[in-house]
């Protein structure tokens, strides 16, 4: 079959597969790593290992990325926190676009009376800060050409491009409707990689369950899932399922097992 050159242009006019580079964050200039949370364990070029107040993924980087080969694929990645698998594919050869929360879209916080969320905000906004002076910090030092869009996760512009592989890692189970940011991913990528908490009493049927009680007051979090959760939505927009892998990772020094779901067209 033979396509003229005008109509390669058009067709690729159609569906940009390069992003409007305007969209991307400008690099924060960040000195002072005091003025840092890191919630993943980092190993940085001139500065060692700084240890992550939360996740330490260096011994299960693979199996938490679902094994999947990075070299040559242009990632979007929801909620890269400090960057420590942002890095990593790059480190693979990926090109990764991260997207972080805003003042504007900020965390999806659970609705618990405003006195009590009133609470947590006001340490809550140092932190996202202090998280977002992380993963620039750990760029620079990387010397990273990755890139970040700060904006609404539920209406992901088309100037962002298209995608080999989306990445959502323990992101999904913060926010309010977790099908709507598969959805978006999944139209904008071919592959997909979904990782969260393993719940061995959810096994078996395709649901999620709601974190937040009264009592535990979790601010943050929304859901447990199965993995059939994923699995069902995914075969419904037309994944067809390569992979379920099960991994252990560390938190605060405990272990944790997670699962990660691939998902390919
Ligand atoms: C728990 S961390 C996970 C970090 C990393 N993806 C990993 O798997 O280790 C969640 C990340 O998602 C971001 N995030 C949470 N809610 C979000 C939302 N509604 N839109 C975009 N990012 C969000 C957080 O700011 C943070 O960067």
């Amino acid at each position: 079959m033979h396509h003229s050159k005008d109509n390669q242009a058009k067709a690729s006019a159609n569906k940009p597969s390069v992003s409007d580079e305007k969209i991307f964050a400008i690099p924060l200039k960040v000195e002072d790593v005091a003025d840092c949370y890191f919630y993943h364990t980092m190993e940085l070029p001139g500065h060692g290992v700084i240890k992550g107040r939360d996740w330490d993924l260096r011994g299960g980087v693979d199996e938490y990325l679902g094994k999947v080969e990075f070299a040559g694929q242009r990632v979007l990645e929801i909620g890269p926190a400090s960057g420590f698998l942002t890095f990593e594919m790059e480190k693979r050869g990926a090109e990764v676009v991260s997207v972080e929360v805003t003042a504007e879209h900020g965390w999806d916080f659970v609705p618990y009376p405003a006195d009590r969320l009133q609470e947590v905000f006001g340490a809550r906004r140092i932190v996202m800060q202090q998280l977002k002076n992380s993963y620039w910090f750990s760029h620079a030092a990387h010397k990273s050409r990755a890139k970040v869009y700060d904006g609404d996760v539920y209406n992901l512009p088309a100037a962002l491009g298209q995608f080999d592989i989306a990445v959502m890692g323990s992101v999904l189970l913060h926010c309010r409707d977790p099908l709507r940011i598969v959805e978006q991913c999944g139209k904008m990528a071919r592959a997909l990689i979904i990782t969260d908490m393993f719940h061995p009493d959810l096994e078996g049927v395709p649901v999620c369950r709601l974190a937040p009680t009264a009592q535990n007051f979790l601010w943050h979090t929304w859901w447990n899932f199965s993995t059939q959760f994923f699995t069902q939505f995914l075969a419904v927009m037309g994944f067809t399922i390569s992979e379920i892998l099960r991994h252990q990772q560390y938190h605060r020094g405990r272990p944790y097992t997670l699962f990660t779901v691939v998902g390919r067209r």
